[in-house]
C-alpha cells in the first residue's frame, strides 16, 4: 500500500546485493512510496549481485562506489544530484563486512589487517558518506540519513566477532555526526538496530540459524523481517519523524528489552522438559 509518504524526495541507497538484502526491500518500499533514488554498491558486488534487476523495477540508475573511497563517494554524490535534479533528502547506509568473520577467526585471535579493512567498510564508511555529503552540502534541510546496526553493539554475542565493535563505532558516528549535521542544516542521522535477518551478510555469522531462532523466541513480537525494516526506514525518511535524530532505534520485536521469555524458560524447567 502506498501513501506517497516519500513523494518528491530524492535519495541514495547503498547495499542492495540481491533480493534478500535489507537495502533491496528498502529500495522497493521507497519506490512504492513515490521516492526517486540512485542505487549504489561496491564495484565487485555489481558482478556478484543482481542490482540491475532492482534498478529496472524502480526506474533507478546504478552508480558503483566503494564506500571506503572518498573519490568514489564524491563522484557518487555529484552524479546522483545531476541525475535526480537537485539535492538529496535521504541516504541509506546498508553496508557490513568482516573478513575475520568470513575466515572464521576467533575474537581472541583477530587478524588486525582484516580488522582494519572490516572497520573501514562497516563503520568508518558511514563517517565518509556523511562527510562527503556535509562538505558538498548535498542534503536538504530535514533530510534523513540512516545506517543499519545490530544489538551486539550493546551486548555480547560471541560469534558476532569484530562486527560488534564495528557496530558500536557506527552507532557513535550517528550521535556525533547527528549533532553537527543537525546544527548545520537540520539533517537527521540515526541507526536502526535490526533483528537477525537471513541475508548474505547475516548468513556469514557462525551459528546464524541459532541466532535467528533464539531471537525469535525471545522477542514478544517475534523477529522483525527485512520488509518490516524497510517500512521502518520509510517512516524515518518521511516528514512524520522530523525531530528524531542521533538515536539508535531498536527494530527487533522487543528483543532488546526482554529479560527472558516463557519459551526459553521452559527449556530449563521440569514442566517444559516433560512437555517437549
Ligand atoms: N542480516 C542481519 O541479520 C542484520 C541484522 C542487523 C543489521 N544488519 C546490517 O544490515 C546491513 C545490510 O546487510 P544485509 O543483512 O542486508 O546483507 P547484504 O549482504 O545483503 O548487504 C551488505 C552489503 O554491503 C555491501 N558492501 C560490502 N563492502 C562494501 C564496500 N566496500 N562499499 C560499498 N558496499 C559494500 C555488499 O555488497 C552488500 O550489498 C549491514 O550493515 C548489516 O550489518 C544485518
Amino acid at each position: 500500500m502506498s501513501n506517497n509518504l516519500l513523494k518528491g524526495k530524492r535519495g541514495i541507497i547503498f547495499g542492495a546485493l540481491d533480493p534478500n538484502s535489507i537495502a533491496w526491500k528498502v529500495a522497493e518500499s521507497c519506490h512504492a512510496q513515490g521516492a526517486e533514488f540512485v542505487l549504489t554498491n561496491a564495484p565487485i558486488a555489481m558482478r556478484m549481485g543482481t542490482i540491475n534487476q532492482l534498478a529496472e523495477k524502480c526506474g533507478a540508475q546504478v552508480i558503483p562506489a566503494d564506500a571506503t573511497s572518498m573519490e568514489d563517494l564524491q563522484n557518487l554524490f555529484t552524479k546522483s544530484m545531476e541525475i535526480l535534479g537537485g539535492k538529496l533528502d535521504f541516504v541509506l547506509h546498508s553496508i557490513g563486512m568482516s573478513i575475520n568473520v568470513r575466515k572464521g577467526n576467533h575474537y581472541t585471535e583477530l587478524d588486525y589487517d582484516m580488522l582494519h579493512k572490516g572497520f573501514d567498510v562497516s563503520a568508518v564508511s558511514f563517517h565518509k558518506v556523511l562527510q562527503t555529503a556535509y562538505k558538498m552540502d548535498a542534503i536538504n534541510e530535514w533530510g534523513s540519513v540512516l545506517a543499519l546496526s545490530y544489538i551486539a553493539a550493546q551486548r555480547a554475542f560471541p560469534d558476532y566477532n569484530d562486527m560488534a565493535d564495528n557496530k558500536a563505532y557506527l552507532e557513535s558516528i550517528a550521535r556525533s555526526y547527528g549533532y553537527h549535521y543537525g546544527k548545520k542544516s537540520k539533517v537527521r542521522v540515526n541507526t536502526i538496530s535490526q533483528s537477525p535477518t537471513m541475508t548474505t551478510a547475516g548468513a556469514g555469522v557462525k551459528g546464524f540459524d541459532g541466532f535467528v531462532k533464539y531471537a525469535d523466541v525471545m522477542s514478544p513480537l517475534g523477529n522483525a523481517s527485512a520488509q518490516e525494516c524497510a517500512d521502518y526506514c520509510v517512516s524515518l525518511f518521511s516528514d512524520l519523524t522530523k525531530m528524531v535524530t542521533m538515536q539508535n532505534l531498536f527494530h527487533d520485536g522487543g528483543f532488546s528489552y526482554t529479560g527472558i521469555s516463557m519459551e526459553v524458560m521452559d527449556m530449563f524447567t521440569e514442566n517444559g522438559k516433560k512437555e517437549s
